[in-house]
């Protein structure tokens, strides 16, 4: 068992199995799984097999007692994604990915925030047309333990398991938010394919790196801006600071979760994203 509370401010425990346990008055969620079965169409290769059967949980809605009727009230749902770490085929275990609505009334769909409790995450983020036919920007974020990332409005989004270790993800987000999983099941996946590839250091050891497979399932590709997230100050959100905590302590700051339409000027990729590369470099 290894202990998630330091790092999600929750009293919750990792079994070997990678199931959670949730302990000290926090009520028991039962997940929902993801099944090999059901990514066929989400990934690069025709896959037969895979080590898991159920390949990445997500434990829907988790909150204290004493916070969940304020929690509600703002709309709000707080959850927690446990990815193993494994291989389909070349690819990195990833979640399938998918689009969120537009909020009733305007043409913005609803962001969302993700928190890396233990492990390291590529969070590939694409924006399509409003039809979601087109994409039009593509950003791989990379963050560690502690770090948030935000999948501005308009975005899509794919969380994928680069590392030998297991990957915890939190996420706030709008209460009952529904995935649009079929733009990315059409495509057989999101916009870029990120696969291991062994090259031999200058020191002839053979170390482990990424490479990035362009999706030729879009027609329209953009080029990938790989980037490293930041803080968000102005929503309480900081690096090592559990947004549980500082969410259930203050959740008007997570408001433009549910107004996305007030937040407009702030919530794009060159306020929320430090970029690598420059927009031109090929992969
Ligand atoms: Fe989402």
């Amino acid at each position: 068992m290894m202990s998630l509370e330091k790092w999600s401010g929750l009293p919750i425990q990792m079994r070997d199995d990678y199931s959670l346990v949730f302990e000290g008055g926090l009520p028991s969620v039962a997940p929902q799984i993801r099944e090999f079965s059901a990514m066929k169409n989400f990934l690069k290769d025709e896959i037969g097999t895979y080590w898991r059967r159920d390949v990445y949980h997500m434990y829907r809605d988790v909150s204290l007692p004493e916070h969940t009727d304020a929690i509600h009230a703002a709309k709000l749902q707080y959850d927690i994604t446990v990815i193993p770490p494994g291989r389909m085929g070349d690819e990195f275990v990833k979640t399938i990915g998918h689009y969120h609505r537009f909020k009733p009334g305007t043409q913005i769909r609803y962001p969302e925030v993700y928190e890396v409790i233990y492990g390291k995450v590529f969070e590939l983020i694409q924006r399509a047309s409003p039809d979601l036919e087109r994409l039009e920007e593509v950003y791989l974020i990379e963050a560690n333990r502690g770090e948030k990332i935000m999948v501005p409005p308009g975005f899509g989004h794919v969380s994928i398991n680069p590392a030998d270790d297991v990957l915890v993800l939190a996420n706030w987000q709008l209460l009952d938010n529904k995935g649009i999983y079929e733009p990315y099941e059409s495509k057989n996946g999101a916009a870029y394919y990120v696969i291991q590839s062994e090259r031999l250091s200058n020191s002839g050891s053979l170390s482990a790196q990424y490479e990035f497979l362009p999706n030729m399932h879009y027609n329209q590709l953009p080029p990938l801006v790989r980037a490293r997230t930041r803080d968000f100050p102005q929503y309480d959100l900081r690096s090592a600071l559990p947004m549980y905590k500082t969410g259930v302590k203050n959740l008007k700051a997570l408001e433009f979760l549910v107004n996305p339409e007030d937040y407009m000027d702030e919530l794009t990729p060159d306020k929320l994203l430090a970029r690598q590369n420059s927009k031109n470099e090929k992969f």
